[in-house]
């Protein structure tokens, strides 16, 4: 299968990939592959990719194995939704990956096409990763002070918990990722800056750079221009992503 269309996302811890990714998903009709996404929902299903090792990683903000998570995309692209192509969230992160996803790809007849770089400022990141609750099962993501995201739940002074922050469909009680702590943040930028942004040397000539400050619904539009896509469109609401 020779993919028409392959999109990587690139941007430190909460620049806003998932949340960005899923409506250029929608709009181009493509999947997202997100390896984050992927080794959480192993994790929780009891076959964790790459082991003990790995699971280390995902709760300190290390990165996990190359062989482990170009194996993993390699499988997911092979399945038939990913015919036409995909959207990258999170991969390649080193430059290793990125060898092995340019061999890969060239053995299919296909290359990287386009690279979005979603650029913020470190400041914004704390606030947006500190403050991220999630929904596990959906992937919604809420954020616990930010008017526009908040769980309908969390009523006005009351401090978010288990039992104040509650998913707006089901019910069902949020949760914090175990890396989005000050300090596996804290890694999690130090290994952005020293694996993946040399990456982006390697697709020089397919990357596009994005200002994703503010919020997702102002950083929305510029996104959608890069890339040549109507930015308004069925199912955009607010703030929150993977909706
Ligand atoms: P991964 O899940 O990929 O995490 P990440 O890269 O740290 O990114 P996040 O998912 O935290 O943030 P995001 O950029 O998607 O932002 P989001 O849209 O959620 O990886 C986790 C771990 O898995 C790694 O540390 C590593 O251990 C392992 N791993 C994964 N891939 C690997 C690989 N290739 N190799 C090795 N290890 C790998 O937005 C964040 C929040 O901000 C949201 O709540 C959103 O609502 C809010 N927000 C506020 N303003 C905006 C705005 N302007 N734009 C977007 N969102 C905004």
């Amino acid at each position: 299968m020779a993919f028409r269309r392959v999109l990587a996302l690139f941007g430190p811890p909460g620049a806003g990939k998932g949340t960005h990714g899923a409506k250029i998903a929608s709009r181009l009709g493509l999947p997202v592959l997100s390896t984050g996404d992927m080794l959480r929902d192993a994790q929780r299903v009891g076959a964790p990719y790459g082991g003990a090792e790995a699971a280390a990683a995902l709760r300190s903000g290390g990165l996990v194995a190359d062989y482990v998570v170009a194996a993993i995309v390699a499988a997911r692209a092979g399945l038939p939704d990913c015919a036409r192509g995909f959207i990258l969230d999170g991969y390649p992160r080193t430059t290793a990956q990125a060898l092995l996803l340019d061999a890969w790809l060239a053995g299919k007849g296909a290359k990287m096409d386009t690279v979005v770089v979603l650029d913020t400022p470190d400041s914004e990141l704390v606030e947006r990763i500190c403050g991220r609750w999630i929904h596990p099962a959906s992937g919604r993501s809420y954020h616990a002070t930010r008017t526009g995201a908040l769980p309908s739940s969390l009523q006005e002074r009351e401090a978010p918990s288990a039992e104040t922050m509650r998913d707006d469909v089901t019910g069902e009680a949020l949760v914090q990722r175990e890396d989005d702590t000050l300090e596996a943040l804290t890694r999690r930028l130090e290994a952005y800056r020293a694996e993946t942004a040399p990456v982006l040397r390697h697709y020089a000539d397919v990357v596009l750079r994005v200002d994703a400050s503010g919020s997702a619904t102002a950083s929305w539009p510029r996104v959608a221009r890069a890339l040549g896509l109507e930015a308004a469109g069925e199912g955009d609401s607010d703030d929150r992503s993977r909706m």
